[in-house]
This record gives structure tokens, C-alpha cells and sequence, in this order.
């Protein structure tokens, strides 16, 4: 087994099922020409978060972490007509490139970006105290993961699907002794649920156009 068939396979794989039109593709190369890195969800990983949205009749979704929207376009046209998702992004420079790439994609009715960092917006979401998200997508960064999915429940319903991305990174995350503080942040989120009564979560690994990686797929059961 080496990277080059799983890079094939892939490619198989999004040929058949997750192409990419010009809105998507347009989104990528909008990374490159703002100088913004590239690390958007791979195309058939995009596919797969709409297969679990349509799965759990998904019509609110949360994401944290927009970059240029690529994950966001594809969650959005998983949304019902009268669906809606909010996507936090800290950078304003990289919610603008996003807000067009949405724009163009003729989304910009479903999708709301709020610019600003993740944990001082994720208490007003709280406090809006509107009906709970269906869905919810994270992979802003990664020191704050426990954080953001202990949120993320107080945001669920039983029932509710959070995701979190980039939670095996290469298989760092065996390295009990890591320093890296990204690596750090998704062990200890990843550790977290094996006593988290609330969902019933499992980890996914991932090959294939990006590198070794993992999300978390986590149900919630309950909210305490
Ligand atoms: N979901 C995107 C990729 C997101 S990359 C896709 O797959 O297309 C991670 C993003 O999280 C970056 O845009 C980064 O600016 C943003 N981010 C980093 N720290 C953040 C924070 N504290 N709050 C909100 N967003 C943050
Ligand atoms: C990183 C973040 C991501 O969301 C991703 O998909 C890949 C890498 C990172 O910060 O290294
Ligand atoms: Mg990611």
C-alpha cells in the first residue's frame, strides 16, 4: 500500500460521486490567488457531510471555521429550501473571499457567516437561545476542540450529528509525549469521549487526496 493508490482511489471515487462544478473548483483556486493555505475538506469528504446531513434531515447547521467556504458550499446544498447555516470564521480577510465563493455558488440566502473568534460567539449563540442545530461541523482551530464540542452539545438535541475534523493528523495523535499544540488539542478531544455520556461517538480515518487524517462522528444521546 503506498499514498499514490489511495490518491487514485480517491480520485475514483469523487469522479463517480463527488465532482466538484465550477463554484467549487472556483473556491479552491480563490485560495491560491488570495494567498489563503489550502485546507479545505477534500471533495469526497465534502460529499460525506452531506450524506450525514441528509441522514439526520439536517436544516440548522453550525460550522466552526470557513477558510473560503468550500465545506460550507457543499453543506449548504444539502440544506432544504428553508435550511440555514452559520459558519464562524476569526479572519475577515478569509469570511470575505468565503462570502463571495458562497455568493457564487448562489447560496448566499442559506449561509450566514459571523467573523469573529469561535468562543466569545459560541456563548451568544447560547444565549440567542434559538431552536437547536441538526448539524454541526467543526474544524476551526484545534487547541480549543474539547471546548468547542462541549458547546456544540449545549447547542445539539438528542439526535443532533457533530462532526470534528482533522482528528488523527497523520497518526501524530499516538504520540502521548507530542508538543504540537494542534496534536494536543484533538487527543484531548478524542479522550474526552470515551467517558462523554452524551454521545455515542466514534473516529473515522481517513486516506486519499489529503493527508492521513480522521473526524469524529458523534451523536448526541442526551444534554446534561
Ligand atoms: N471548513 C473549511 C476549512 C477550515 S480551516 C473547509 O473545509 O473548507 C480552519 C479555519 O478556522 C481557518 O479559516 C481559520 O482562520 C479558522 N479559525 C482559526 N481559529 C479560529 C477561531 N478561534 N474562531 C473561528 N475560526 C477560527
Ligand atoms: C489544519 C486545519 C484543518 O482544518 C485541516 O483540514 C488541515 C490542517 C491545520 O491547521 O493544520
Ligand atoms: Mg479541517
Amino acid at each position: 500500500m503506498n499514498e499514490d493508490i489511495f490518491l487514485k482511489v480517491d480520485n475514483y471515487i469523487s469522479n463517480l460521486l463527488g465532482q466538484e462544478d465550477k463554484a467549487l473548483t472556483d473556491t479552491i483556486a480563490s485560495l491560491d490567488n488570495e494567498n489563503i493555505p489550502q485546507m479545505s475538506v477534500s471533495a469526497n469528504l465534502g460529499k460525506f457531510l452531506q450524506v450525514l446531513m441528509i441522514s439526520c434531515n439536517a436544516k440548522r447547521v453550525l460550522e466552526l471555521g470557513t477558510l473560503g467556504g468550500y465545506s460550507t458550499i457543499w453543506m449548504a446544498r444539502a440544506l432544504p429550501e428553508n435550511g440555514k447555516l452559520i459558519s464562524l470564521e476569526i479572519d475577515k480577510r478569509y469570511a470575505d473571499v468565503a462570502k463571495k465563493n458562497i455568493e457564487n455558488a448562489g447560496l448566499a440566502q442559506k449561509v450566514d457567516i459571523r467573523v469573529g473568534k469561535a468562543l466569545d460567539i459560541l456563548p451568544d449563540l447560547i444565549a440567542q437561545n434559538d431552536e437547536p442545530f441538526d448539524f454541526i461541523f467543526i474544524d476551526a482551530d484545534k487547541p480549543p476542540y474539547t471546548e468547542y464540542f462541549d458547546y456544540a452539545i449545549k447547542l445539539s438535541r438528542p439526535g443532533t450529528l457533530i462532526v470534528c475534523d482533522n482528528v488523527v493528523r497523520e497518526g501524530k495523535i499516538l504520540d502521548e509525549n507530542s508538543q504540537d499544540e494542534k496534536v494536543r488539542g484533538v487527543q484531548r478531544l478524542n479522550e474526552s469521549l470515551k467517558e462523554n455520556k452524551n454521545v455515542t461517538a466514534t473516529i473515522m480515518q481517513t486516506v486519499g487526496s489529503k493527508e492521513h487524517d480522521g473526524m469524529v462522528i458523534a451523536v448526541v444521546n442526551r444534554i446534561d
